[in-house]
């Protein structure tokens, strides 16, 4: 018989907004378990997509004036290109109004309708439109959403629709979980599952009335599935449900459905395994509800400004250190699965990654490799040299580490397999400092320092495997560097339990840094005016870079009074304020420093809603040479504060008026 195909899915996005990092998250750790269970042996079909029948896709595209299919088919190649960048290796990319989607949907609908499970009803009650949740009356006390990520206003709906007789299943859903232990991870959400199954479940309204966008009830064109009917089963249409009955038999139950805490309860947990038990198809194996990640603090949303795009963070990343853009894209992977066990919320922060950066890949990776390298260099010509026996010690650690690693990504344990994989560069480094090859050189015993590099070089091979699902394009880059033939694709994860594998006599072609390490206090790389860093370059947007501006840290000038004193710094009025056209960092200002008039260019709508601004004091230098900045000229620079990155605007302390010197 054929072997089961690892089936791992993501959510299917809202097309309504690029993704975030904390969308993306979601999405990458699915890469990570499939690139895993490639290495494994295993066939996988990971599949990821986009959802599109939403209202508010709908209503995202009705602000812009276009109909939702132009919009969608502008937006979902989006998402493709993002994946792209960061490496993520899906097999199958969904979008829900694809024939082979609508068809699935009609027919499950229709079947169930068949079968009595869906029935005809009238739909009185709230509809969240940011979240295309129903909430009964009960559930709404303030005209907002009652989920506390959401809390933005509902709708009030009555309207003729078709119920999903969900409270049948309350019995079977309870019986499901309890039988198959593991099947709602992690463990404490699962106890919510229960809670809320066993508070009692409602049918749910799982048809609108048309207007225009969405997939049509089956021989009822007045009337859309409701869009989480419809997204649900994209999971069965890419297996293969309805038209390729041999795949679905393989593929089917999928192995791993991943999707962030929000959605994980109600839906995919109570909803979606109803809907399977009414098709008569068996539920998914594991369904797993993940954390939600803030940044510095604070909850992610497109208002605040805070909504990070990864692949932007990957290039300031690269450019702030050196490294690759896809090693620094490695590296954000590698902090987001390494900073907090997979399951509980997590808060994004710049220092905790450029930390992370420096110290785990920069210092205990880069320098086992870098180190290692140069000797290889120096003593052996760049070959690989030929050990004089097996070095017991480090040999058994790093297996050790391999298994422990194994074991923990099996179980979505992502920090832990790290901190095991970290335990293998960790004793690859010490076996060097207390080895130190180049005191045995110098003693004359060649053979001895070839069997403490080779060591070395082949914990640097075997770290390159276990690390390549988490970190792909670095673990390509080690496994060139030591000059190991081939790709760990094709010798999988069984060549990372076996030492000794690294042939000698090949040549090296290292060293070249990975993971160049970030000074903290450097000075930001060049940027095009207005082209700010989300990790942290300037916000107050100089129209010039001075020369001092490459000069390197031990240069800091110092200037005297007099030079200060050139400087003509003022208290200002905001007198408007917009986003500058094209740009979603800039806003132009109108400020008045008491002699009239005159526009600034600020790189802080990040940060800064710009109808708050209005009437607010700020400090501002109102001789800076003017420049012209995204087609706007800036007469002068606002002052803020730079706390890590995030702009604070300075304001007196008193209110004083418009044009006092700042001395
Ligand atoms: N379209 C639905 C899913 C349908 S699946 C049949 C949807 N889409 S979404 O675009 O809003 O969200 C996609 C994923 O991103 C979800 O797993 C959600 O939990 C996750 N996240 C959104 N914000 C997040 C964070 N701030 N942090 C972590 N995950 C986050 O819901």
């Amino acid at each position: 018989m054929e072997e089961k195909v690892f089936y791992i899915t993501t959510p299917i996005y809202y097309v309504n907004d690029v993704p975030h990092i904390g969308n993306a998250y979601t999405t990458m750790v699915a890469d990570i378990v499939a690139r895993f269970q490639r290495l494994l042996g295993r066939e996988v079909l990971f599949a990821t997509g986009t959802d599109e029948h939403a209202i508010k896709v709908a209503e995202a595209a009705e602000a812009e004036g276009i109909d939702p299919k132009t919009f969608v088919d502008r937006i979902a190649p989006k998402f493709k290109e993002v994946w792209k960048e960061l490496e993520i290796s899906y097999d199958d990319f969904i979008r829900t109004p694809e024939p082979r989607h609508v068809r699935v949907v009609q027919e499950a609908f229709r079947r169930l309708r068949d079968s009595g499970d869906i029935y005809r009803g009238v739909y009185e009650g709230w509809y969240c439109v940011p979240d295309e949740t129903f909430f009964r009356e009960s559930e709404v006390t303030d005209g907002l959403c009652p989920n506390p990520e959401c809390r933005r206003p509902v709708q009030w709906v009555q309207e003729e629709t078709y119920y999903f007789r969900l409270s049948a299943y309350q019995d079977r859903l309870l019986q499901w979980i309890e039988s198959n232990p593991g099947c709602l991870q992690p463990e404490f959400r699962k106890n919510e599952v229960v809670s809320f199954i066993k508070h009692g479940l409602q049918d749910i309204s799982v048809s609108r009335a048309n207007r225009g966008w969405g997939i049509p009830v089956p021989d009822e064109p007045d009337k859309v599935i409701y869009v989480w009917f419809d997204a649900l089963l994209n999971y069965i249409t890419v297996a293969g449900w309805l038209s390729d009955e041999e795949k679905f038999h393989r593929t089917w139950p999928a192995d791993l459905q991943l999707m962030g805490k929000d959605i994980f309860v109600r839906f995919h947990s109570t909803f979606w395994p109803a809907m399977l038990m009414g098709l008569g198809i068996q539920p998914p194996r594991v369904l797993f509800g993940h954390g939600f990640w803030s940044v510095e603090g604070e909850k992610i949303s497109k208002s605040r400004g805070n909504a990070i795009s990864p692949a932007k963070l990957a290039e300031d990343l690269a450019s702030r250190s050196g490294a690759k853009r896809e090693v620094a894209v490695d590296a954000i992977r590698y902090f987001m699965v390494r900073e907090v066990p997979f399951g509980v919320d997590a808060d994004f922060s710049r220092s905790a990654l450029v930390h992370r950066f420096n110290s785990d890949l920069a210092n205990d990776l880069g320098n086992l490799l870098n180190r290692t390298l140069s000797m290889v260099g120096s003593y052996f010509d760049g070959v690989v040299p030929k050990p004089a026996g097996v070095a017991e010690e480090i040999k058994s650690e790093v297996l050790s580490a391999v298994a422990e690693c194994e074991t923990a990504l099996s179980s979505l344990e992502f920090a832990r397999g790290l901190e095991a994989i970290w335990r293998a560069v960790s004793a690859g480094n010490r076996f060097v400092d207390e080895r130190a090859p180049w005191r045995l050189m110098k003693e004359g015993k060649r053979e001895e320092a070839a069997t403490v590099l080779y060591s070395v070089l082949e914990t640097a091979r075997i770290v390159a495997i276990t690390l390549s699902p988490v970190m792909p394009s670095a673990a390509r880059e080690i496994w060139r560097q030591i000059g190991s033939p081939g790709d760990f694709e094709s010798v999988g994860w069984a060549a990372a339990l076996e030492w000794g594998v690294l042939p000698s006599g090949i040549m090296t072609a290292g060293p070249q840094p990975i993971f160049p390490r970030i000074e903290e206090r450097k000075r930001e790389p060049k940027a095009e005016a207005g082209a700010e860093s989300p990790v942290g370059a300037g916000f107050a947007i100089p129209p010039q870079q001075a020369p001092e501006e490459t000069k390197p840290e031990a240069e800091e000038p110092v200037i005297s009074y007099d030079e200060f004193k050139k400087l003509d710094i003022r208290v200002a009025e905001i007198k408007s304020a917009e986003q500058v056209a094209g740009t979603d960092k800039l806003l132009q200002l109108t400020v008045d420093p008491g002699d009239g008039e005159r526009t600034i260019v600020a790189g802080i709508a990040q940060w800064y809603e710009p109808e708050k601004l209005l009437g607010k004091k700020i400090v501002l230098l109102a001789n800076l040479q003017p420049a012209k900045i995204r087609g706007v000229e800036s007469r002068g620079m606002l002052l803020a504060a730079d706390v890590d990155g995030r702009a604070i605007i300075l304001t007196p302390d008193e209110d004083v008026p418009s044009g006092a010197k700042v001395r």
